[in-house]
């Protein structure tokens, strides 16, 4: 039986359907003390249960432990967690004295209730070590180029350099067009982010622009201003995880993008493509 936490119903559904297993109705709610608790009414003993949250915020996580434990106080047979989108993940290392490794320490949490996880596209793979249980990865990045359209002398370009893989995944699912990468550096203080281009010629073109997540936006923001100045046709902005913090879609609109395309794992309206079926086939 699929699971879905409150913020992950969508992606529940669509991997309800592509595993054909049945999809369990939840119910959330809060005591008056603002706690969560949440309920499985449908029997679960004896089945595989499949909880699938994405960690967007504490709110979820607690969720998420929650979930994992009602199954199995229920008499789940085994425990499947779908992570879509791993919240803390880019914390990945103290970047500073005192700071803690924030994604080993929610990982630790998520593996005490659960005898395995599936995460898609996490800011670095090796996030996957931090869990005490079996851990994999799915790279959910293909289904960015099915709402693309035609596109006139594709370039498929991602900020920085260790988001080329998905450029180049993108670009093998559209079958058409040319990868690159420009150089961003971001001061970690002021949280500013300079993008330096590359010398690929990008005046006419049509560019679809790649990353794993839109936070604040600025990173993708900058990369268009660029490709503007540079006269670059068409500018498309797809990433795995639509994040899209506080007014991130007004600054890309602002910045003069045609369409803005992300995938379920955060259920938001540029959500337009799904990322389950990429799941489905972990589980
Ligand atoms: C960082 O390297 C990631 O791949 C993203 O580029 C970054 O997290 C996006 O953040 P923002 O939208 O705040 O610039």
């Amino acid at each position: 039986m699929i699971i879905p936490g409150a913020e992950t119903q969508a992606f529940g559904a669509a991997l309800a359907d592509a595993t054909d297993e049945r999809l369990g109705r939840v119910e959330y709610e809060r005591f008056a003390d603002g706690e969560h608790v949440v309920r499985v009414p449908e029997a679960v003993a004896g089945e595989r249960a499949v909880v699938v949250a994405s960690t967007v915020d504490s709110d979820a996580h607690v969720q998420l432990l929650q979930l994992q434990d009602a199954v199995r106080e229920a008499g789940a047979s085994e425990v499947v967690t779908v992570v879509p989108y791993m919240g803390y993940a880019r914390q990945d290392q103290a970047f500073k004295p005192g700071e803690p490794v924030s994604s080993r320490a929610v990982a630790r949490a998520i593996s005490t209730g659960t005898d395995r996880v599936v995460t898609v596209n996490p800011h670095e793979p090796a996030v996957c070590d931090f869990f005490t249980v079996p851990a994999t990865h799915v790279n959910a990045a293909a289904v960015l180029a099915d709402p693309l359209p035609p596109l006139e002398t594709p370039l498929f370009l991602s900020p920085d350099e260790g988001a080329i893989g998905l450029a180049e995944t993108v670009r093998d699912a559209y079958g058409d067009g040319e990868t690159d990468f420009f150089e961003k550096d971001r001061d970690y203080d002021s949280g500013e982010i300079t993008i330096t281009p590359s010398d690929t010629p990008v005046a006419g073109r049509d560019v679809v622009l790649v990353d794993d997540i839109i936070a604040t936006g600025s990173t993708m923001s900058e990369s268009v201003a660029v490709l503007n100045d540079r006269g670059a046709g068409r500018v498309f902005v797809t990433c795995v995880h639509p994040m899209l913090a506080s007014n991130a879609l007004t600054t890309l609109s602002a910045a003069g993008v045609e369409a803005v395309y992300g995938t379920d794992t955060l259920e938001r309206a540029v959500s337009e493509v799904s990322a389950a079926s990429v799941v489905a086939d972990k589980l």
